[in-house]
């Protein structure tokens, strides 16, 4: 991520805008739209919705994918709920267990959104470009990730 880029300023008006959709789903479906205009080489931005132990596709910007679902331990986005960490991967060539949805991506992030410690799901993104994604751009989807859940129904 470009260092002018203001990820404080970003999150706050993301906040008052995700505030303006009734229901998460149009929040979270305007979020990822925020993050594809604002930073271009986010060449594909979307959420999993974990469920069980398979992740579902939610709401995404870009190319359409067949991996609408995915199990866990499977792939990038499997991997992150598998280890309970958010993933950077530079180059997707160098990930035996990466699960391609476009021939062009190089780089990929995963982070993960909980709530009360569990995991509910991830924002994931990629990019056309090796080593695009950094800890700027971990620290930003987590405050998205914060965003998404504090819209989400507490646990029992
Ligand atoms: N690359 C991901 C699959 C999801 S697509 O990028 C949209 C993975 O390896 O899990």
């Amino acid at each position: 991520m470009d260092e002018t880029f203001d990820s404080r300023k970003f999150l706050k008006s993301l906040k008052k805008e995700m505030d303006e959709h009734e229901t998460t789903l149009e929040a979270v479906r305007y979020a990822m739209h925020r993050i594809a205009e604002t930073l271009p080489y986010y060449k594909w931005v979307g959420v999993y919705w974990l469920k069980g132990n398979t992740l579902l596709l939610g709401s995404y910007v870009g190319a359409k994918t067949e991996h609408t679902r995915i199990r866990v331990g499977k792939g990038v986005c499997g991997t992150a709920v598998k280890e309970n960490a958010n993933q950077i991967v530079r180059d997707v060539r160098e990930r035996d267990n990466y699960i391609a949805c476009s021939l062009d991506v190089r780089a990929e992030i995963v982070v993960l959104i909980r709530k009360q410690g569990r995991i509910l799901g991830q924002i994931d993104a990629d990019g056309h470009e090796v080593g695009v994604f950094d800890a700027r751009d971990e620290a930003l989807l987590e405050g998205v990730a914060r965003l998404i859940a504090d819209r989400l129904p507490d646990h029992p």
